[in-house]
């Protein structure tokens, strides 16, 4: 690393500033959603900057796919140290431009990190396989290549990992990556960038584009043929229309796309331990999370002694500036997410919902709210609500449970309470989800596999799993015939 010193978000900002619209590219503002006021501007990128991030990122890829793993790995633990080494800065960063709670940006920061490591290690261990031929002269192999320059399109409810689950992947099978962050949240991931490129890591191996102008710069990346992969995490019907996008160029293609979470807690479980679990996993990020609960399912001999616990610790959450370090709930992340969640309850209520706490919004913020006498027709269990509501429904069996929680087109992340060992291999071998929490609310891991079945998309981040997605396989057969 070549600064001794970390820079504070403070620099950080300034740097920005300094440099945006230098070069006459426009910008645009990156406001925050806790004060409505800009942040920064930045370069509001277009056509034009993607076909010179292509051209770049082409030629990176000729050299960066040659580049030693061992020196991949070294380049990507030095990232590793740095991005830890600005925990803080980027914590801050997170937190102005989206409104996610300082100590949980904080928080997120350690979890982007945590892909980098772990990749870090992963780039030294990408392996081929030997196998025997029919032919005694023949010796066959496959070889594991990087598929190529990479297209990045990130959310901004995590603008940190959900970047470092993308590329430092890549980065490790030898790939190129551009990203182009969500414009609510674009700054962190010109943050990530600039350190990679403190710690020497080659600047066109990973870009970032900013932009608001999401149809034309990533309309430059489906055209061409050189960018063979497509990584995505956002909403399924916009993965829905990239996926055929892609389909063009024929790239390759991952997408993480949205959930609807049951969370099932059986008449068996510990009630404190299960109301712990159901808050950290439907108020994280003010419930902005793919993988947060949208439905939690209540067998009926514990729902009252449940609802009213839940209620207790919903009361107790701390809403508010999310730069304190108190602060639990921060603001949504701007009024369309606002409105969504509003009409959502609005629709839930019309149709017989109980509102038992929250419900209002003062500007961005909404309350944490729980809902009772939810049913089926509710607009809440069908869409994403992406907000800090639990509605709660009741159950009588576990066949009732479980058909209900899989009843939805999404398959992304399913969650269940119960303290019984057999219960909880059948019900979460019934779940029809790519990830089950088995009395654990936060399953996400660097290690692990994250991704999701049916409308939540297609592939898998994490773990060694998130590495293939990068990797083509390659079949060498060698003859060894003496000529005659
Ligand atoms: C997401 O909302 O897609 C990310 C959540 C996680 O990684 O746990």
């Amino acid at each position: 690393m070549t600064t001794t010193q970390p820079l504070t978000d403070q620099q950080f900002l300034q740097r920005l500033a300094e440099q945006a619209g230098k070069d006459g590219t426009k910008t645009f503002a990156v406001t925050s959603p806790a004060t409505g006021q800009t942040v920064v501007d930045v370069a509001d990128c277009n056509a034009d900057h993607a076909r010179d991030a292509v051209e770049r990122s082409v030629k990176a890829f000729d050299n960066w796919r040659k580049v030693n793993p061992y020196e991949r790995s070294r380049l990507l633990l030095a990232w590793y140290d740095a991005i830890m080494a600005h925990q803080d800065a980027i914590g801050k960063i997170i937190s102005a431009e989206m409104g996610k709670p300082v100590s949980e940006a904080r928080g997120e920061v350690a979890y982007a990190a945590a892909f980098v490591q772990f990749y870090g290690e992963e780039a030294k261990r990408i392996r081929g396989e030997t196998f025997s031929s029919q032919f005694s002269h023949k010796r066959l192999y496959a070889e594991r290549m990087p598929v190529g320059p990479v297209y990045a399109i990130t959310p901004w409810n995590f603008p940190a990992a959900m970047i470092t689950r993308k590329v430092a992947p890549a980065l490790a099978a030898g790939c190129t990556a551009i990203v182009k962050p969500a414009a609510q949240s674009p700054l962190t991931a010109v943050f990530l960038a600039y350190l990679w490129e403190q710690v020497g890591g080659p600047a066109d191996a990973l870009s970032v584009l900013t932009t608001r102008d999401a149809r034309g710069v990533s309309e430059v990346m489906f055209d061409d043929v050189r960018i063979r992969k497509l990584t995505f995490t956002g909403s399924t019907s916009v993965g829905r229309s990239l996926y055929a996008q892609a389909a063009k160029t024929l790239k390759k293609v991952s997408l993480e796309l949205g959930g609807h979470a049951p969370f099932l807690i059986f008449d068996d479980a510990d009630l404190d331990l299960a109301v712990n679990e159901v808050i950290a996993c439907k108020f994280r990020n003010a419930g902005q999370t793919c993988v947060c609960t949208n439905r939690v399912y209540v067998q009926k001999g514990i729902a009252d002694a449940f609802t009213q616990k839940l209620v207790e610790r919903v009361a107790e959450l701390k809403v508010g500036d999310p730069a304190n370090d108190a602060t639990e709930i921060g603001p949504l992340v701007d009024a369309a997410g606002l409105e969504k969640v509003q009409s959502h309850v609005k629709d839930a209520v019309n149709k017989g919902a109980q509102l038992h706490i929250g419900g209002n919004a003062n500007e961005l913020y909404y309350e944490p709210t729980v809902l009772t006498d939810v049913r089926a027709g509710m607009q809440i269990l069908e869409e994403e609500t992406f907000g800090p509501v639990a509605p709660i429904i009741l159950f009588d069996t576990e066949e009732e449970a479980i058909h209900q929680a899989n009843d939805t087109p999404y398959g992304l992340a399913a969650y269940m309470y119960t303290n019984d060992l057999r219960r909880m291999h059948r019900v979460s071998e019934a779940l029809e989800y790519g990830i089950v929490g088995v009395n654990d609310g936060g399953p996400s891991a660097a290690q692990a596999p994250f991704g999701g079945i049916k409308d939540s998309g297609l592939g898998r981040e994490g773990g060694h799993w998130g590495l293939d997605e990068f990797l083509e396989v390659k079949y060498v057969s060698v003859g060894l015939r003496e000529p005659a």
